[in-house]
C-alpha cells in the first residue's frame, strides 16, 4: 500500500480533466497515464501545507485502502498508487457514466445490483451511489468513487448503522433503475430497503427540529 506512483512523462499524453475540484475537500479529477497506463488521478495537492492537508491526506488513504481491497475485482477500478501522499491514481474506466447514458439495459443494473449485494457482503458500503459514481464499460458496470465509502471490521457484528447504510446504497441504486429503465422495484425490493421504525423516527424528530430551528432564525 501507499506505493508511491512516479508521474507520467509520457509528453504525448496530457491530463485532461474530468472535473475540477470547487467545493471544500474536493478533488481535481483528471485523465492522465501513469507508468504508460491510462489513469484517473483524484489530486487534493491543492491542500498542501494548508490546514486541511490532513483531512485530504486521510481522505486519499481511506479510499486507496478500499480499492487495495477490491483489488481484481472488476466492478471497481484497479488502484495504481497514491502520489506524495495527496494525489491517489487508479485505473482508468473507459465508457460512460450511468447518468451520461442514453439507454441503460436491465441487466446492466442485474449486474450492479449482484455487485452491491457482494460488496455489502464484504463489509463495505459504498455511500455515495448515483449516475456519475457509476461508469459502464462493455456492458458492465465498474464503482468509481470511494471517498464515502465505510469498511466495518470482520470481527464487528453487523451494526443497525451498517444495515441503513446498505439499505441506503441499495435505495439509491433501485432509484437509478427505476429512472433509466422504468422498473419500479417490486415488493421484496421495496420491503428490503424500507426504513425500520426508529429511522423514520429519527428522521421525523430531525426535521421537526430543523423546521423549529429555521422558524427562529
Ligand atoms: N477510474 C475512473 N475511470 C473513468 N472515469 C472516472 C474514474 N474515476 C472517476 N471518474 C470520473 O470522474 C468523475 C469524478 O470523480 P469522483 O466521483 O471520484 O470525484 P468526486 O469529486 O467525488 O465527484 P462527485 O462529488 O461528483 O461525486 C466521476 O464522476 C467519473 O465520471
Ligand atoms: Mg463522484
Amino acid at each position: 500500500m501507499n506505493t508511491i506512483v512516479a508521474p507520467c512523462v509520457d509528453d504525448t499524453a496530457p491530463a485532461e480533466l474530468l472535473k475540477r475540484g470547487e467545493r471544500l475537500l474536493e478533488p481535481d479529477v483528471y485523465r492522465t497515464c501513469l507508468n504508460g497506463q491510462p489513469a484517473v488521478v483524484k489530486d487534493y495537492t491543492r491542500y498542501r501545507g494548508t490546514p486541511l492537508s490532513p483531512i485530504a491526506r486521510l481522505l486519499v488513504r481511506r479510499e486507496a485502502r478500499i480499492l487495495q481491497r477490491l483489488s481484481g475485482w472488476k466492478h471497481a477500478p484497479a488502484l495504481l498508487g497514491t502520489i506524495g501522499g495527496l494525489a491517489l491514481g487508479m485505473e482508468f474506466i473507459p465508457g460512460q457514466s450511468l447518468s451520461a447514458a442514453q439507454s441503460v439495459g436491465i441487466e446492466v443494473f442485474e449486474q450492479l445490483q449482484y455487485a452491491l449485494t457482494r460488496l455489502h457482503a464484504a463489509g463495505i458500503t459504498h455511500n455515495d451511489l448515483h449516475g456519475t459514481n457509476v461508469m459502464v464499460s462493455g456492458g458492465v458496470p465498474v464503482l468509481v468513487d470511494f471517498t464515502s465509502a465505510w469498511r466495518s471490521p470482520r470481527w464487528l457484528p453487523v451494526h443497525p448503522v451498517s444495515r441503513q447504510l446498505r439499505r441506503s446504497d441499495m435505495k439509491n441504486l433501485l432509484k437509478m433503475r427505476q429512472r433509466l429503465t422504468g422498473e419500479r422495484p417490486s415488493a421484496s425490493e421495496a420491503a428490503q430497503v424500507a426504513d425500520p421504525r426508529w429511522v423514520a423516527g429519527v428522521r421525523a424528530a430531525w426535521k421537526r427540529f430543523y423546521r423549529r430551528f429555521k422558524g427562529h432564525a
